[in-house]
């Protein structure tokens, strides 16, 4: 396993519209693993594949429940609100509040092409749209309500 380099600030990859994954093979698996170490090192809950320059359309998350894999994720349903504040390993020492489903049902592939189907709600689910918002250039930035905040004391 390998850290890779998180793409930060105006990077302008993170703006860019990541393609469906189509070989599940070795190197997946070593990007995965890779993804994971690095999330882990910078002590993130979530890391969508564009965050380390890659443009293919998978995330993982771990909110401290175990570390799950989304590869060629589908939100399929979303019911109620939640409003909450939200940060993100590119950007560093930011914060700020976002409305989000309070409940996702996601539909995804496993590391080795197998489908899954996933109902999460509060925290989960609002790391499942933030990751999932990765995938198509989307930055929580841009869907903060009122100021984005800065947090002096560190990241996140
Ligand atoms: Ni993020």
């Amino acid at each position: 396993m390998a850290i890779r380099t998180i793409r930060v600030e105006d990077d302008p990859i993170l703006r860019k519209v990541s393609r469906p994954v189509i070989r599940f093979d070795e190197s997946l698996h070593s990007l995965l693993n890779d993804m994971e170490e690095t999330m882990r090192n910078a002590y993130g809950v979530g890391l969508a594949a564009p965050q380390i320059g890659i443009l293919k359309r998978l995330f993982i998350i771990d909110i401290g429940e175990g570390l799950v894999e989304f590869i060629n994720p589908i939100i399929i349903s979303e019911d109620d609100e939640q409003l909450g504040d939200e940060g993100c390993l590119s950007l560093p020492g930011r914060f700020g509040e976002v409305k989000r489903p309070l409940t996702v049902t996601i539909k995804a592939q496993d590391r080795f092409g197998q489908y899954f189907e996933l109902t999460k709600s509060e925290l989960f689910a609002r790391a499942i749209c933030h990751e999932n918002d990765h995938l198509d250039g989307t930055i929580f930035s841009d869907l903060v309500i009122g100021d984005l905040q800065y947090n002096h004391e560190g990241d996140e």
